[in-house]
């Protein structure tokens, strides 16, 4: 029989799968035009001396008995036995662009069903695994994998480290020999390891090079992998990270991998965070109420533990005279909750921080036209609260051991089931009782010895908040979520499946903002990256900035504040105003639009921007990160506008730029540009550019361009 040969299209993406004897994905990139089924006849191997006498397809499961030698994509055993599966198609469902591929190991017992779906508007493939015990006796998961191949150019890596308040931090690791291994184990999506990276030609940039990138949409333990075999074929591999035991499948029952999103590109990352934007935009992200993402002010740090209802109504009366679209009051406000090292798990109102419940507090915000927001951790719970104390055996770990704190707070065990629905009540209380259009849903800690009755369950534990998120989203419609772990900690597509914003990072410092939401722009659109004018002096960081950097920095997200207004001077709350006004003017443009980062030759100078989907407008934020190394900037070269169309150009915001006769700051002049009207074609924008102003070391520019 000829194998079926399956080809997934789209404008810019390509997947072509040759279906037996198992699923092998023999092309994935760039959209081809002129394919034919024949053309496949140049990829057959030669079989090399020296090793197996057979080709070695690397499949979708990556079988270890197919004579790789690699990491496999089933790892498993029924008590020692059936723990190499080698499968066979038995079924192919090609329907538009999904590709549905059923295998079995009649022998080891086991079926594998390989969903692959192309999307054909961004070009990004989605796929998942799940595997089924198709004999009475159990079968234990050990690792449960999604392998995609990438081509031999494919020699350097891209992927991400962090920690608190230093989430998304890109670093480049070059892919020659054995090859690169990501694991988090940290029981959320995590600062340390986002679970995404890209591979790419070698000095891949924004926009130059070949990339390929994954994200795997799981917000518990995961690996990845970008492996160079030994005969030289490369690969990515994906997959949610199991603990021993977890994954136990009874005769019928079936385990499923998350999705893994997978995008390709060859000019660079740019047009690869394209697609992924693209891709959530349309698919992912399901806002209650299409509406313009409304300007926060969070109380956290401006007052902390410290509740007044007074004076956080006097907070609020300043907050909408700012410009402010929903207010939300942060951590503090339940009952015992003065300081971090109690109460949470106490889920009631604090009666002595709020003699009058809060309703009087959200009453005035929504007299002033706000939302309202309010700010839970329901996943955790702290030694010194009343729930602790009632039940002490709520704690997740493992019976017999001492479970560190975080935070001073312990997890609760999702999966059992009196947790589970003393939570629900606990949060149905709070919705229905209370006018609340938005939950800022927090999880401050890492997981250790994750067991519910003593077996591994960071698997079920990450699918219990799922479900209690779903069950409260079900319930509750309109409102709307933010995930939050410490900032970043829990950044990923299956939690953005069931919330509509992501707390960046706890850190406001907007030199250190720079570099976390660049990092997190490529696999996020701006409209889900809560990004914060802070205070003055940075609290993470004690840094101090202009409100021009700071507001500037904080535009290119969904905005806010996150400071006491009613104690700011003159300059800040008019700083406020500006740039709130100024997000919300370009904000349909923002939210909507294609994000770029431009490639600059010095690495301190930052360049990103928004292009209109129909290349009429675009604005663009220059950000002097540090002292550059040379006198002049260069020039600005601006992609994606249209090559035959005029814009005028425009300075929609700059720091007091300095330019003195007598020398002592960086200019003497500025550039002709800057100082009268100016109409260039996309053409010179893209090809040539415009002379940069010598900045100062953390300040930045905004400038605006509109087609004539
Ligand atoms: C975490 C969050 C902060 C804030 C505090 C409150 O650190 O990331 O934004 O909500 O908790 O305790």
């Amino acid at each position: 029989m000829e194998p079926t040969i399956v080809r997934l299209t789209s404008p810019t993406t390509d997947v072509i799968v040759r279906c037996q004897p198992f699923a092998e994905i023999l092309y994935w990139g760039p959209h081809l035009s002129r394919f034919m089924p024949e053309d496949i006849l140049t990829l057959s191997r030669a079989v090399p001396n020296g090793r197996l006498d057979v080709d070695t397809p690397l499949t979708l499961a990556a079988e270890s008995g197919r004579g790789l030698f690699g990491s496999p994509g089933v790892e498993g055993h029924r008590d020692g036995y059936d723990w190499s599966p080698v499968f066979t198609t038995s079924e192919i469902t090609h329907q538009d662009n999904q590709l549905l591929i059923l295998a079995e190991d009649p022998q080891a017992g086991l079926q594998l069903r390989s969903e692959l779906q192309l999307d054909s508007a961004s070009g990004v493939l989605k796929m998942r695994h799940t595997l089924i015990n198709h004999h009475a006796a159990r079968y234990w998961v050990n690792r449960l994998a999604l392998t995609l191949p990438l081509p031999e150019r494919a020699g350097e890596v891209m992927a991400f480290h962090g920690r608190w308040i230093r989430e998304f931090q890109p670093h480049r690791v070059t892919l020659e020999h054995g090859g690169y291994l990501q694991e988090n184990r940290r029981g959320r999506s995590s600062h340390e390891y986002f679970p995404g990276m890209m591979v790419g030609s070698r000095g891949f940039s924004e926009q130059q090079g070949e990339v390929w990138g994954i994200h795997l949409g799981w917000s518990g333990n995961h690996r990845l992998r970008a492996d160079v075999k030994t005969d030289g074929r490369r690969l990515l591999q994906a997959e949610a990270l199991y603990l021993p035991g977890e994954q136990e499948l009874e005769g019928g029952a079936s385990l499923s991998t998350p999705w893994l999103y997978a995008a390709s590109s060859r000019t660079g990352l740019n047009a690869l965070s394209q697609q992924f934007h693209r891709y959530v935009r349309q698919n992912i992200l399901h806002f209650p109420e299409h509406k313009p993402r409304p300007v926060h002010l969070n109380t956290w740090e401006g007052i902390y533990f410290d509740h007044q209802p007074e004076y956080i109504m006097q907070m609020a009366t300043k907050s909408a005279g700012l410009g402010v679209e929903r207010f939300i009051i942060d951590d503090g406000w339940f009952r015992g909750r003065d300081h971090d090292r109690a109460a949470l798990g106490d889920w009631y109102l604090d009666e002595k921080k709020y003699p009058n419940g809060l309703a009087p507090v959200i009453e005035h915000v929504k007299q002033l036209g706000m939302e309202f927001g309010i700010w839970v951790e329901p996943e955790m719970i702290n030694p010194d609260s009343d729930l602790f104390r009632a039940h002490p055996d709520w704690v997740l770990g493992l019976p017999g051991y001492q479970q560190p704190t975080g935070r001073f707070q312990y997890v609760l065990d999702l999966c059992n089931p009196q947790v589970f629905e003393y939570l629900l009540e606990r949060m149905n209380w709070l919705l229905s009782n209370h006018d609340i259009d938005y939950i800022k849903w927090d999880m401050n800690r890492e997981i250790v010895q994750p067991a519910h009755l003593g077996r591994a369950s960071l698997t079920a534990q990450t699918e219990q908040f799922y479900r209690l998120l779903d069950s409260l989203r079900e319930r509750f419609p309109q409102v709307e979520f933010e995930s939050c772990a410490s900032g970043g900690g829990r950044i990923d597509y299956e939690v953005l499946q069931r919330c509509h914003r992501f707390w960046a990072s706890d850190n406001n410092d907007a030199l250190e903002r720079q570099t976390i939401q660049r990092g997190m722009s490529y696999f996020f659109p701006p409209e889900v990256m809560g990004s914060h004018i802070g205070n003055r002096q940075c609290h993470a960081t004690e840094r101090q900035h202009s409100i021009g950097f700071r507001g500037l920095t904080a535009l290119f997200g969904h905005m806010g504040i996150e400071l006491d207004p009613v104690k700011e001077g003159d300059t800040e709350q008019l700083g406020f105003v500006r740039y709130v006004a100024l997000h919300k003017s370009l904000r349909p443009l923002l939210h909507s639009g294609d994000v770029i980062r431009i490639d600059h030759h010095n690495p301190s100078t930052q360049i990103n921007g928004v292009v209109a989907p129909g290349q009429e407008r675009a604005v663009i934020l220059v950000s002097q990160l540090a002292m550059p190394d040379h006198q002049l900037p260069g020039n600005l070269r601006i992609p994606g506008l249209r090559p035959d169309a005029r814009y005028r150009i425009t300075l929609l915001d700059t720091p007091p730029l300095i330019h003195q006769q007598q020398g002592g700051h960086t200019m003497r002049q500025l550039p002709a540009w800057m100082k009268q009207p100016c109409d260039v074609s996309g053409e010179w924008l893209a090809q040539v550019g415009l002379a940069l102003p010598v900045l100062d070391p953390e300040s930045a520019m905004l400038i605006g361009l509109e087609q004539l």
